[in-house]
């Protein structure tokens, strides 16, 4: 299998990298970790949500609801929240977490590329570090238009360029040979949705976008957690073999020792996309 038609293979994502939240969990662990942030990512995403009292929303692409998990005390009052995603066990993740959160959620499994929602149906749609996923970005972009309020914003995050540019430096050979990840093989201008060109791909779509950058980098002074990210996106076909893993070990105990950490940069952001009346 080509690895770089991995990252938009729905079949690849629903049923190996995302049919449990254990992958997407192993790579959010480094970040919770060892961020240096001011604020944590899931609640500065929800600030710009602006959701007021009874507002429709739609997640696509949820996972398992680590949004509204982190952020459940900030709910207003008779929201409606539908949560969606293309992996029914990441679906399930959230219902199981989120059910008896005394809120008013729904959840299923859908593709954004084909929502089953009426026209003009949400207030808003959030797309959080997913629409790099879509194989048809346009199609999935014209759906939230469609279930979307005239005046409703779509809020999608993503990364840039230089999130984690120093990860294909520290990794070796063989573990790049072996990841599906662009970002762990340096490719990451072929992502689809990144901060690049986000603002151009939703102008099609929306009069107005807007950027918010989040400012963060990780300082991480574990050897064990930078493994498990590193691992978390691999070719289904492949076992990870122990010689690899060693030696990954090896080169970043001694760093680690050496300099106090390993610093690796981020940049990520949020587009807030409308068409104001
Ligand atoms: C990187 S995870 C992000 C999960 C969650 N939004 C978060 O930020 O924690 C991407 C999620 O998008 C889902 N996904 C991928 N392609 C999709 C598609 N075409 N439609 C809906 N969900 C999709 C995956 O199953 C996965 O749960």
């Amino acid at each position: 299998m080509d690895r770089s038609k991995l990252f938009q293979d729905s079949a690849y994502l629903q049923k190996n990298q995302y049919r449990d939240s254990r992958n997407l969990d192993a790579r959010a662990a480094l970040h919770r970790q060892f961020s240096t942030a001011v604020t944590d990512w899931q609640p500065w995403v929800f600030d710009l949500l602006k959701l007021e009292p009874g507002m429709r929303v739609l997640e696509c692409g949820c996972g398992p609801g680590w949004l509204w998990r982190q952020n459940v005390e900030r709910i207003p009052a008779g929201c409606h929240i539908t949560l969606t995603d293309l992996s029914p066990g990441m679906v399930a993740e959230a219902e199981a977490a989120l059910a008896d959160s005394g809120h008013q959620f729904s959840f299923q499994s859908a593709n954004i590329q084909a929502l089953e929602f009426a026209d003009d149906t949400f207030d808003v749609v959030v797309a959080n570090h997913m629409l790099y996923h879509v194989p048809d970005l346009a199609q999935g972009l014209a759906e939230v238009r469609r279930v979307l309020q005239p005046n409703g914003r779509l809020i999608a995050a993503t990364n840039g360029d230089k999130h984690m540019k120093e990860l294909p430096l520290l990794v070796s050979e063989e573990a790049r040979q072996m990841t599906a990840s662009w970002r762990m093989r340096g490719i990451t201008d072929q992502l689809p949705f990144r901060l690049e060109n986000g603002r151009s791909l939703l102008e099609s779509f929306f009069a107005q976008v807007d950027l918010h950058l989040y400012e963060d980098s990780l300082w991480v002074t574990e050897v064990e957690p930078l493994i498990a990210y590193a691992f978390s996106m691999i070719k289904p076909e492949m076992d990870v073999p122990e010689t690899a893993v060693a030696q990954l070990r090896q080169a970043w105990a001694a760093k680690i020792a050496a300099d106090g950490g390993i610093h690796i940069s981020k940049d990520s952001g949020v587009f807030v996309a409308a068409n104001p009346e």
